[in-house]
């Protein structure tokens, strides 16, 4: 089937995703590719980097895999040089990398466990591999109850958004806090009220 979506809006741009490996970023990845552009794959892990560049490849993008740990600021420094290195620009960046740290209320977290998870997240539900590690479908079924679409997301959805604001189409857009939840925050469902 023909995807009716292409436009090529990132044609000759380059973006980088981090946590392009799996899940959100992954889908993001292929889904700048898929416009036009070339893609810097950041994540730690070298072998699902390696399988995204092959899609993005696949997508009619170029790709570029640099294994990097976000926490640590010399290896950021120098995923930037390297895209730069390889590409002399950068146009997008979409900070997606994040663990799932240790999923409890602020005042049950150990420091140690807030401070690991602050330092790689530094920030709905959808349906990636995250999402499958910290649930099971037992457990989610009262969160979807609570989502006035009824269902998870999908990695795609966001992809999709994150296209937008990356786009021309947003550049009088800052600073604003965009929810790709089905509407579940507006519910105002409180998982441990
Ligand atoms: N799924 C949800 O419902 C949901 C809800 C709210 C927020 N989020 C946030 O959305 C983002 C994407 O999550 P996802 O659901 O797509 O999960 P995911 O499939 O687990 O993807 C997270 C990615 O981040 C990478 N990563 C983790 N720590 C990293 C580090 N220190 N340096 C570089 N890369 C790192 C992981 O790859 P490596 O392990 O190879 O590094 C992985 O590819 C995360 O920031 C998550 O917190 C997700």
């Amino acid at each position: 089937m023909t995807d009716t979506r292409v436009s090529r809006t990132f044609q000759g741009k380059v973006a980088r995703v981090t946590g392009a490996g799996s899940g959100m970023g992954r889908a993001a990845a292929v889904a700048f590719a898929r416009e036009g552009a070339s893609v810097v794959l950041a994540g730690r892990r070298r072998a699902e980097l390696d399988a995204v560049a092959v899609e993005v490849e696949s997508a009619g993008g170029r790709a570029l895999a640099v294994p990097t740990d976000v926490a640590k600021a010399e290896e950021v420094e120098r995923l930037v040089r390297t895209t730069l290195e390889r590409f002399d620009r950068l146009d997008a960046a979409f900070n997606n990398a994040g663990v799932e740290g240790v999923f409890a209320p602020i005042h049950d977290s150990k420091v140690e466990d807030f401070d690991s998870t602050f330092a790689i997240n530094v920030r709905g539900i959808i349906d990636t591999p995250m999402l499958r590690r910290l649930s099971t479908e037992e457990s989610r079924r009262p969160f979807i109850a609570h989502v006035p679409a009824r269902r998870l997301g999908s990695p795609e959805e966001v992809a999709d958004v994150v296209l937008w604001l990356c786009s021309d189409g947003a550049r009088f857009v800052t600073g604003q806090n965009i929810l790709v939840d089905g509407g579940y925050a507006i519910a105002g469902h409180r998982p441990w009220a």
